[in-house]
């Protein structure tokens, strides 16, 4: 039967484990994996901007020996030109996967329904499981493992948050969440993570407070206070989350040497400063690049 990935919360821990040691391979032996996937296309239908996702996927998909297919708003206008149905069922018929980038989450799901290939969610404005799973992983090459880790993720509840909760709840990392009221993460994702958390011994915290949350963080995580969709809320938001900053004085309240991660695009000045993202101790271009070597593992889990 066809898998997806949709969201970090359908997978078990081993399954991502065994992506995590799929990615070690890839990083470790590029060539070995230089046809993995030859003759096979992806589809990337992408209703909102992107670099990392699209190149990433691009090329691994090269890198792999198959090939990939972008498709802008202007070509698929999703449910506008056609049904998401309609879509799906036509590109299974040429395709052997596609990556949806899509507002509503619920697109996602009906794309995974309705095609007879393997859907990836690209990012919807619920959740990043991609960013989510290179996250984790760039932490467990970083911390030289996933025990005793604390993430601190610093900002709005948003779809990069969902993921890593589900994500730090099926691995047993420990999460705190800052986020201004009214701004925190959904609170259906929140008992959820923290009942799968419970049962792998972690713990997931939600404040009010950045500097609360911090405290006892080996791992500082921010994101647009903005998201792609929100842009006319900019201005209103920037007030409300004055106090989440990412800066200097923020991090030296959690744990020495603690890493610094964003899932990019950044709004340095925003909720990053400059000296903080292009720090000692920021891990954030790896986590670029890790997202190719990740996405290259769960392509050849899906599509091979
Ligand atoms: N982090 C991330 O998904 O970046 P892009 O929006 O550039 O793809
Ligand atoms: N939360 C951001 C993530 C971008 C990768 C957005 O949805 O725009």
């Amino acid at each position: 039967m066809k898998k997806d990935l949709i969201s970090i919360k359908d997978l078990s821990a081993k399954e991502i484990m065994d992506i995590f040691s799929l990615t070690d391979r890839l990083k470790n032996n590029k060539a070995k994996f230089s046809k993995a996937l030859k003759g096979k296309t992806l589809a990337l239908i992408f209703q909102k901007p992107s670099n990392r996702t699209r190149v990433s996927f691009e090329v691994g998909m090269f890198q792999l020996g198959g090939n990939s297919l972008y498709l802008s708003p202007n070509e698929i206008s999703l449910g506008v030109r056609e049904s998401i149905a309609d879509v799906a069922k036509t590109l299974s018929r040429y395709i052997d996967g596609i990556v949806l980038r899509t507002f509503e989450h619920k697109n996602c799901l009906e794309m995974a329904k309705t095609a007879s290939i393997p859907v990836i969610n690209g990012l919807s404005d619920f959740s990043h499981p991609c960013q989510g799973l290179a996250d984790l992983y760039t932490i467990r090459e970083k911390a030289k493992g996933l025990k005793n880790i604390t993430l601190a993720y610093i900002g709005d509840g948003n779809n990069v948050c969902h993921s890593l909760l589900f994500a730090c709840a099926k691995l047993g990392v420990n999460m705190h969440v800052g986020s201004p009221k009214g701004y925190e993460p959904d609170l259906l994702v929140l008992n959820d993570s923290k009942s799968m958390a419970e049962l792998n011994n972690a713990s997931i915290k939600l404040f009010n407070n950045a500097f609360d949350a911090v405290k006892g963080a080996d791992v500082i995580y921010t994101d647009v206070w903005a998201s792609m969709g929100q842009e006319e809320e900019s201005r209103k938001r920037r007030e409300i989350f004055a106090s989440f900053q990412v800066n200097a004085n923020l991090v030296n309240s959690a744990n020495k040497n603690a890493l610094i991660m964003h899932c990019l695009p950044a709004h340095r000045g925003e909720e990053i400063t400059d000296d903080v993202l292009d720090g000692k101790y920021s891990v954030v271009f790896d986590q670029a690049e890790n997202r190719m070597h990740v996405q290259k593992a769960i392509l050849i889990k899906l599509l091979k």
